[in-house]
């Protein structure tokens, strides 16, 4: 008898403390969950990676990646639109947290911002009007060339063929702009993007250039290691699972 009152009683004692648990949690107002604000720098004018569809919302292969990126770890994602030439420095002074926009990893860069893992690889074309007698990157020796300012691509010309050759632009519409109306000989730009600005204008051609590959990253502060940890392990996780692949395949095909 006293064995089974002795049980029964620590069988009470559990049921109190366990019921007692129960409302505590219920009791407790269920702290809102703030997402922290995210500002992503870019220059939206990169078919397919970034740009802006005509009712003014953006979209393309980097605004996709970031999206998920920024639902999966409940950040409230707020894009900004600048000059490519700005980005780095925005991330450098925190006038924005980060930039991405289809940011190639070069030795000059690594010296202002952390690169993520890369999650593209390209290269660089030319893009001339159809006619046009250069055929390839020795052809351009003697020619206006169109660049977005401070792209690899103006890096690589200006190098190349010395600044007085360079006309740089500060969005690529621009500069395919002054191609159209012959103001340039050439636009010199990541491969993706001039196949893109190829389909909407069948005056132009595209050329390969000899200029090696590039790998495109995103671009952090110094200081924001969490958040690079972050969208690093969240670019692993869609490398994996193939929805980077799906990514890569909605915007390429079409
Ligand atoms: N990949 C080249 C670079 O990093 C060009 C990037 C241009 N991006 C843009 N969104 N306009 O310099």
């Amino acid at each position: 008898m006293k064995k089974l009152a002795k049980i029964l009683a620590v069988v009470m004692v559990i049921a109190v403390a366990a019921s007692m648990f129960a409302s505590c949690g219920k009791e407790e107002p269920e702290a809102p969950v703030e997402k922290t604000k995210l500002v992503m720098g870019t220059s939206a004018d990169f078919p397919p990676y970034e740009y802006v569809e005509d009712n003014g919302d953006y979209a393309g292969i980097d605004i996709e990646i970031i999206r998920g990126f920024a639902d999966a770890y409940n950040y409230d994602l707020e894009i900004q639109d600048m000059d490519f030439k700005s980005i780095i420095t925005a991330v450098n002074s925190k006038a924005v947290d980060f930039g991405m926009s289809g940011f190639t990893i070069t030795d000059e860069r690594k010296l202002s911002v952390n690169f993520s893992d890369p999650y593209e690889i390209t290269c660089q074309s030319i893009l001339v009007l159809e006619g046009s007698d250069i055929k390839t990157k020795e052809d351009l020796a003697g020619k206006l060339i169109g660049v977005q300012a401070g792209t690899t691509g103006d890096d690589f010309v200006t190098e190349d063929f010395g600044q007085d050759a360079v006309n740089q632009y500060d969005k690529y519409s621009l500069a395919i702009q002054a191609l159209l109306n012959k103001q340039v000989d050439c636009v010199v730009l990541d491969e993706q993007t001039a196949v893109e600005f190829l389909k909407a204008n069948p005056s132009i051609k595209k050329l390969d250039t000899a200029y090696g590959e590039e790998q495109y990253a995103v671009a952090f502060n110094f200081e924001d290691t969490e958040l690079l940890g972050q969208f690093n392990e969240y670019l692993a996780k869609i490398k994996a699972d193939g929805s980077l692949d799906a990514i890569f395949a909605k915007y390429k095909e079409a």
